[in-house]
């Protein structure tokens, strides 16, 4: 199979959110913390009639009626999360519900873990099944789907919610290249979740930051030593048209594409020109570590790379900063955000993605473009998607209202024997919704 990558993307955000700008005054930030600190605008939030399941559900049947796919032409599902509801039935058992009605469990794929990496887990298991001997000529689906919450304090404006799904076969609009890859894996306490009781995690957000950007810098730097190695001549930020990355908040977007700027400045790449090798030259002696602590270096770091930023970075922004951090479907919400907005002048274009979960694991990677054939084209893919659509028919909840749901939903996690309000009412038509937690556990959907 040649140019294998994804043919198809949905995504899917809950309806109820809260802006941020809110959110700030009502915590007592002060005020700009989460619109220009974070850089975030709004956060989505599921209710107590939505969860990973529900939001999966709705995005996998959309995905399926939309591009007129038959159930029977899956050949293998995997999901990526880090939202645990039940520590050994997967995910990807209550999605089989769609297939099993249409006589096809001849599914492979199970769900994946590692923080906000699974996502990426899942995507790769789907190429390489399909670039494998094994592939059966059906087509994989991949599922991104998680809530992001936070105990109250200064990570709760980093919360979000919503699920993504990709379709994967041959001859794709969003190939891969598969060559071009660089990953680092290795042992963090950063973000992790040991209280099993609690959907929270533990987090450091500091050290988290960090962990992510000497992630990114050593996958950068396997990276370019591969592409190097294949293609016999250096890579630089000027190589590619665009870089997505796994997006906790906008801010460290920001300043991780600043950083991959320092890095090419720092290997005395092309990319970087006069101007700005004079800005950089006092940060040229610093050690790695003072590098992540130096305020100074990441100030000018980030005026000097404000230019490249709005060109490679900025319109993969959109989805992140209005939803949150998804924590799987993150990387790939920032990359629909990309289609979104510049569908048909994606065609030829090279797409750089940086995936992170803490712990921690990560992978940069590389795509290629092309214009595709309907269904299965970059400008459907931005029509089925309808991005602005959903952003603009949102219901935007006052801040005491998302406190008081965030109340009930840690009430609810891990609970059995309840029925929910089954208020389906800021829901659109098609959306699954949890009805019922019985009392062996067992979780009851419907759709509306
Ligand atoms: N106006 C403008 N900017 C402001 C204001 C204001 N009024 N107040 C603060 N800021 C800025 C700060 O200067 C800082 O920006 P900087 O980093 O450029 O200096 C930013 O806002 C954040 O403020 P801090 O006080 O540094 O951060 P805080 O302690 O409140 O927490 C954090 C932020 C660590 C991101 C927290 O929200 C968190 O722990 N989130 C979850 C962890 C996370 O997302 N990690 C990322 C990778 S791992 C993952 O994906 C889960």
């Amino acid at each position: 199979a040649k140019n294998v990558g994804i043919l198809a993307m949905e995504i899917y955000f809950p309806p109820t959110c809260v802006q941020q700008e809110a959110l700030e005054a009502h915590d007592g930030a002060s005020k700009g913390k989460y619109t220009i600190g974070l850089g975030q605008d709004c956060m989505a939030f599921c209710t107590e009639v939505e969860d990973v399941i529900s939001m999966s559900l709705t995005a996998v049947t959309s995905l399926l009626e939309k591009y007129k796919i038959d159930p029977k032409q899956i050949g293998r599902l995997e999901v990526g999360s880090e939202t645990v509801i039940d520590k050994s039935k997967s995910i990807k058992t209550f999605l089989m519900q769609i297939f099993e009605k249409c006589g096809n469990t001849d599914i492979e794929g199970v769900d994946s873990t590692n923080a906000c990496y699974g996502g990426t887990a899942a995507l790769f298991n789907c190429v390489n099944w399909v670039e494998s001997s094994s592939w059966d000529g059906r087509y994989g689906l991949v599922v991104c789907t998680d809530s992001a919450v936070y105990a109250e304090g200064p990570a709760r404006p980093t919360g979000g919610a919503a699920a993504i799904t990709m379709l994967i076969g041959p001859d794709a609009p969003i190939a891969f290249e598969s060559k071009f890859r660089g990953s680092h894996m290795s042992h963090a306490y950063d973000f992790y979740k040991p209280n099993l009781a609690s959907e929270y995690p533990v987090v450091d957000g500091k050290l988290s930051q960090t962990c992510y950007l000497m992630a990114l810098d050593t996958c950068y730097k396997y990276f370019c030593h591969k592409y190097e190695k294949l293609e016999g001549k250096q890579f630089c930020i000027s190589d590619a048209d665009y870089f997505v990355f796994h997006s906790p908040y906008n801010k460290l977007v920001q300043k991780s594409f600043s950083r991959l700027l320092y890095q090419d400045f720092m290997r005395n790449a092309s990319s970087v020109d006069d101007a700005a090798k004079e800005k950089l030259a006092p940060f040229s002696t610093l050690t790695g570590d003072e590098s992540y602590q130096s305020r100074d270096l990441e100030k000018v770091s980030q005026q000097v790379s404000k230019p490249l930023y709005d060109a490679k970075v900025q319109p993969t922004t959109l989805v992140p900063k209005q939803v949150g951090n998804m924590y799987t479907a993150s990387l790939y919400a920032a990359f629909a955000s990309l289609i979104h907005n510049k569908n048909s002048e994606l065609a030829g274009k090279r797409v750089i993605l940086f995936s992170y979960g803490s712990g921690l694991t990560a992978t940069m990677f590389s795509l290629r473009l092309h214009e595709g054939q309907h269904p299965f084209s970059l400008s459907n893919i931005a029509t089925v998607m309808n991005v602005a659509g959903k952003l603009k028919s949102r219901h935007e909840f006052i801040p005491e209202k998302f406190v008081e749901t965030m109340k009930l939903m840690e009430h609810r996690y891990g609970a059995k024997d309840f029925v929910t309000s089954k208020d389906c009412s800021l829901l659109s038509p098609g959306t699954y919704y949890l009805t019922e937690v019985d009392s062996m556990y067992r979780r009851f959907y419907a759709k509306k």
